[in-house]
């Protein structure tokens, strides 16, 4: 059984005051996320001050970016040892910002892939097909090439420090949601291909999440699907109450 996993991506928002904050009230509501994997990815500028405040919780921090090499001369860039020094156990990769705005290719991806899970950390992989290309039909294939380059250098025993997060680009801030079904569709073909890129036992215990405009009204019912095993969730992430809503997705309380 896997299990559930939140996940909030707060992007480029919140200073270092506001993280602390809501950091204290996630680490105060621990106590009821034990069945669960709750994470938050703050700026980087945050990340050491959040994870002193929710050391020994067992909720999960996680960098949004990191640098494919372990240190030199790249002005305004950070290391995966930086960000497991500041006391972060994940790191997001791949992310469709990163890709479009920040022009990371699929190659690029695989190289910051490997340098995490070197230092240690694991990670969120990001992969989605955006709107013209699901709507060509291309989304099985989009997503079978972003899986097969990103991963093309990590073994069997690697995929264990790995979650990986189906975003459909055009599903991304815009308040569009994929349906339950779309997601599900996606999901499973997901892991299909890691089940025949690297083992069926490893396929099945890794993590898929769903981002794309998830919010407290939508999240049971994508979480109702199979393989559908969590969020990673942006803007409804921001507020406690929504983000804490979605952590405790199928509870009554
Ligand atoms: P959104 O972002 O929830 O605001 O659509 C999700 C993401 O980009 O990870």
């Amino acid at each position: 059984m896997r299990k559930p996993f939140i996940a909030g991506n707060w992007k480029m928002h919140k200073t270092v005051a506001d993280a602390v904050n809501f950091a204290r009230r996630l680490r105060e509501a621990a106590s009821r996320c034990t069945d669960r994997d709750v994470l938050i990815a703050p700026p980087f500028t945050a990340l050491s001050a959040v994870t002193e405040v929710l050391k020994g919780t067992g909720i999960h921090v996680a960098a949004q970016n990191l640098h494919e090499s372990r240190q030199g001369a790249f002005t305004g860039e950070i290391s995966g040892p930086m960000i497991a020094e500041a006391g972060c156990d994940y790191v997001i990769v791949g992310h469709s910002e990163r890709r479009t705005l920040f022009g990371e290719d699929d190659a690029l991806i695989a190289r910051k892939i490997e340098a995490a899970l070197g230092c240690g950390l694991r990670v969120i992989f990001c992969i989605g097909e955006t709107l013209q290309e699901r709507e060509a039909g291309l989304t099985s294939g989009v997503v079978e090439r972003q899986i097969k380059e990103g991963l093309k250098t990590l073994r069997n025993d690697d995929i264990k420090h790995l979650v990986i997060a189906y975003e459909p680009v055009w599903a991304i801030g815009t308040g569009k949601t994929a349906t339950p079904g779309q997601a599900e569709e996606v999901h499973a073909s997901i892991r299909t291909l890691m089940g025949r890129l690297f083992s069926e036992a490893a396929a099945d215990s890794m993590p898929i999440l769903y981002g794309g405009s998830a919010k407290p009204d939508n999240m049971a019912e994508l979480m109702a699907e199979k393989n559908v095993d969590g969020g990673l969730i942006g803007g409804a992430s921001l507020e406690f109450d929504s983000f804490f809503r979605m952590v405790m997705f199928d509870r009554k309380d």
